[in-house]
């Protein structure tokens, strides 16, 4: 395990005691595919509360085009997922989780169709699309590139035609509530409201990602890795958390968000152009633009260099058009905004950061190591991804975690007789007076990352990273602040300590994490894990 710095236990100073109460059976922080699979899941046996942090499709889901991994055509195997999910993870996936996740895939897909998804079809039949890194057409999507919006819309629907559930906008989590290694809920803040205490039998975090500790990112504005800063403070093991994928291919016009432009146009044949209009990924794999990720992005970082540009170009000008604009409408609705038309014009391109691969370290069942808290989705490490995601699994990967997490504490809070209330919980410390501008604090925050901590990594900069997150730690986390940006800047700074320490401790190249100054995988030293663990928080 490493070494790590020790932000206080809570974020903030209460007494439960002298705040309002509410008791739920279930609680689920988080909306997106994981949270609400979960859910659904939990309210067949007991009553669910659901907290999100912003609106109810405000979800790294809801931004998501590609689709869903998952084997249901005819000609493809469990076995083949497998194989192509263990090859991109590089040694560090687990491969029963793999298997586990894969083979349960169909069925997940088939009860989000019974809950009124619809995904794409030709004759009848599942349409079934193709990934970098994949060996077979196995990804399913809908109206063309906007799976994760379809997604969302039938499990927010679902939720919300159950009586268990109840979904509330707007909350912010400040910190989970934990006694004697377990967790009885959260303190949270309701927008315009004071402090609460949601107490729970059982809590189920589903907060997503951490792009924001990005400058150039995909993720909503809400991905400022809360629960996973929660988590750590809780006492839970973070895992991995040198590995951040990004994604090759994001529009790159000013003033334009790093939106996707997926990958499956790629995988339809789109080409990669650097700025004097030559395709290059035929140079550096022989995949070409299905290349894995970390090669096409690194490989893209190249071209910009050599071509001493920003961008580089997708050019899809000479695919059909009209089958091209019935295929993305998505991308043609966001380009057609900066008077690009994806079937006349290429799109300018750059790699951002997309996804942590990382997280609070979960078991099969999506239990985290504090009793009574489980997690699933993005902010968690199940073993699927090793050092690196294979595209499009990670939404199968929410609904498989999402419905056995749900599953497991729905009926297990449902046996409850009475309800667990601790003794009263107490934080105290002496904060640090003055004033700082959050918002500065953060835009330096994220440009330090993007810079010494994104595609490519190497001594002195992690270090460098390093003793500058010390130094803004020093004066931030002593504050108590009372609003959610500066809690949002507090959990950036724990997160990002932990991605620049276990980068900087992982000294070779594997998946996503590229140390240019140990550019070979080293599987003698390093076929291991990161670890990073809070000793028993509450019992200090
Ligand atoms: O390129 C994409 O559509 C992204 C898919 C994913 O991140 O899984």
């Amino acid at each position: 395990m490493q070494k790590h710095l020790e932000p206080r236990r809570y974020l903030k100073r209460f007494d439960s005691q002298n705040l309002p109460h509410v008791f739920c059976d279930v609680l689920v922080i988080g909306s997106g595919v994981a949270g609400l699979s979960a859910a659904i899941n939990a309210s067949e046996h007991a009553k669910v509360l659901v907290v999100t942090k912003d609106a109810v499709n405000e979800t790294n889901t809801d931004h998501a085009q590609g689709g869903i991994a998952v084997v249901l055509a005819p000609d493809d195997k469990v076995e083949a997922h497998v194989a192509d999910t263990l090859a991109t993870g590089q040694g560090l996936c687990d491969e029963d989780v793999v298997k586990g996740i894969v083979a349960e895939g169909p069925m997940r897909i088939r009860d989000l169709i019974s809950w009124g998804a619809e995904f794409d079809t030709i004759d009848g039949a599942l349409n079934f699309t193709r990934e970098g890194g994949h060996g077979h057409p196995r990804i399913i999507h809908a109206h063309g590139d906007a799976t994760g919006a379809e997604v969302q819309r039938a499990l927010v629907q679902k939720a919300a035609e159950i009586e268990n559930i109840n979904v509330i906008e707007k909350v912010f989590v400040i910190d989970l509530l934990t006694a004697g290694g377990r967790c009885f809920g959260a303190l949270t803040v309701e927008q315009g409201k004071g402090p609460t205490v949601l107490w729970a039998s059982k809590t189920i975090l589903a907060t997503g990602g951490a792009g924001r500790l990005y400058r150039e990112t995909t993720n909503p504005p809400v991905a400022t890795g809360d629960g996973l800063a929660m988590a750590y403070r809780a006492g839970a093991t973070l895992r991995d958390m040198e590995f951040f994928q990004f994604h090759p291919t994001t529009l790159y016009v000013a003033g334009a968000s790093r939106a996707l432009i997926t990958e499956t146009v790629r995988g339809e044949g789109g080409l990669l152009r650097n700025a004097l209009g030559e395709r290059f990924m035929p140079n550096y794999h022989p995949k070409a633009e299905l290349a894995p990720r970390d090669v096409v992005s690194r490989s893209i970082v190249h071209e910009m260099w050599r071509t001493r540009k920003t961008c580089v170009y997708i050019d899809m000008t000479h695919l059909p058009k009209e089958k091209t604009r019935k295929r993305f409408p998505r991308i043609v609705e966001l380009c057609a905004n900066f008077d690009i038309d994806i079937c006349e014009d290429q799109i300018p391109v750059r790699p951002s950061a997309h996804y942590m691969v990382g997280g609070a370290l979960v078991d099969a069942q999506g239990r985290t190591g504090v009793e009574d808290l489980y997690a699933c989705g993005e902010v968690t490490s199940t073993g699927l991804h090793g050092a690196n995601r294979l595209g499009s699994n990670s939404l199968l990967e929410g609904l498989v975690y999402g419905c056995r997490a749900g599953e497991e504490a729905g009926r297990l809070a449902a046996k409850r007789k009475k309800r667990d209330m601790p003794k009263p919980i107490q934080s105290d410390f002496d904060m640090r007076p003055g004033r700082i501008d959050i918002e500065d604090v953060r835009n330096s925050l994220r440009s330090l990352v993007w810079r010494n901590v994104g595609i490519e990594r190497a001594e002195p900069y992690l270090g460098q990273a390093e003793d500058m997150i010390d130094f803004w730690c020093s004066y931030v986390m002593c504050k108590e602040f009372d609003s959610p940006a500066g809690w949002e800047l507090q959990n950036l700074l724990t997160i990002a300590k932990i991605v620049a320490s276990s980068a900087r401790w992982r000294e070779e190249t594997r998946g996503v994490h590229y140390r240019t100054d140990f550019p070979e995988r080293d599987d003698q030293k390093w076929l291991k894990h990161s670890l990073v663990h809070r000793e028993a928080p509450d019992r200090k």
